[in-house]
């Protein structure tokens, strides 16, 4: 036989809650007398307050380490990357195609440089970043002596790519078979070219495929010289006003007019052959002139 188990009524089950709530025969409430749940309430004041501590101690130790001017994850990086402009992909490779018989055509070629050039209007560098540099010597700058407590950033003037600047030629020669690329190398962080031996960096172009077709390279500045008074770099922060050097190097094309250029930034520590990193230490790209 199944024990009969005692139906209790509602109001009977409220009135076992409320004696859970406050018996007063043990003087407990909530089944614990006042002063353990003192003791308790205690116990976890304290145990709030030391972790509190603990977290905040742990915060600041992180942020009193951390140094806002340098970025705190760019170990892996040692060798810059190099780029092209005007910058056309397509699939993995770098295409710059152009039809110099065609003004609508050529001119998109034309305004990507000349939009890319923009911040390297002479106006503009004049005002943002005129302090006299020492060309061909590192511009190393412990004090934040700049306005602003920020480090000096050199000039780089877009009418030091000569021909390839815009100004004279602001077709940048897409209407004939001599167009201008410009090389950039991206920034990194307290890189030294030459690892601090004072001889600077330079931009070398060669055919890899279409040897023939190009009869030579111009470069602008000359001897395609990224001048050592840029570096090193300081980050954003210190340097606010900071612009890449730039390369710009006129192609004579002749022939059929194409060629796979590879354009490398030569200096003895950097890299350019990792094979996971095609654009470290150069730039390949497919160059053609139709017409
Ligand atoms: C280049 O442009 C000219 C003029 O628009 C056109 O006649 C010619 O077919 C174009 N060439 C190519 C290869 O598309
Ligand atoms: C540079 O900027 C000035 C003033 O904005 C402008 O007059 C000049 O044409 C610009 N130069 C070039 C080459 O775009
Ligand atoms: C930089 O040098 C030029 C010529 O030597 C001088 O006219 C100019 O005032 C100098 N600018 C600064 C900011 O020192
Ligand atoms: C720039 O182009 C002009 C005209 O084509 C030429 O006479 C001059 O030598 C070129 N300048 C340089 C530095 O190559
Ligand atoms: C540029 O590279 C080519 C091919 O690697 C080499 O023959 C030439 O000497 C280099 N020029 C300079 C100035 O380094
Ligand atoms: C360019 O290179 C040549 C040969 O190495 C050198 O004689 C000349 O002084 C260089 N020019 C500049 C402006 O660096
Ligand atoms: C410069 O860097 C290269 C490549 O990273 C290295 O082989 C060379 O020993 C370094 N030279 C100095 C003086 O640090």
């Amino acid at each position: 036989m199944a024990t009969l188990k005692e139906k209790r009524t509602c109001g009977q089950r409220c009135e076992d809650f409320g004696h859970f709530v406050w018996n007063s025969d043990e003087g407990k409430f909530m089944g614990r007398t006042p002063i353990r749940w003192l003791y308790i309430s205690l116990y976890y004041v304290a145990f709030y307050v030391v972790m509190t501590a603990l977290f905040s101690l742990a915060i600041y130790v992180l942020m009193y380490t951390l140094d806002p001017y340098k970025p705190d994850y760019q170990d892996r990086l040692k060798s810059p990357g190099v780029m092209v402009w005007p910058d056309t992909y397509n699939d993995e490779e770098l295409e710059i195609t152009y039809n110099m018989s065609d003004k609508n055509n050529w001119m998109t070629k034309s305004k990507i440089l000349q939009d890319f050039l923009e911040p390297y209007n002479d106006t503009i560098q004049a005002q943002c970043n005129h302090y006299n540099c020492t060309s061909g010597k590192y511009f190393i700058q412990h004090a934040f002596d700049a306005p602003k407590h920020t480090k000096w950033s050199c000039p780089f003037y877009q009418s030091m790519l000569g021909n390839c600047s815009g100004i004279d030629d602001p077709t940048f020669g897409y209407n004939t078979a001599q167009p201008c690329v410009i090389i950039k190398m991206n920034r990194i962080i307290n890189f030294l070219p030459n690892n601090g031996t004072g001889s600077a960096p330079y931009v070398n172009c060669t055919a890899l495929e279409g040897q023939d077709n190009v009869r030579g390279y111009t470069y602008y500045p000359t001897n395609g010289t990224l001048d050592l008074s840029y570096f090193p770099y300081y980050g954003k922060l210190a340097q606010p006003t900071y612009m890449n050097p730039l390369v710009a190097v006129k192609l004579d094309l002749v022939n059929q007019r194409h060629a796979v250029i590879q354009c490398r930034v030569m200096a003895n520590n950097i890299a350019h052959q990792n094979y996971y990193d095609p654009y470290e230490g150069k730039v390949i790209f497919h160059l053609t002139a139709l017409s």
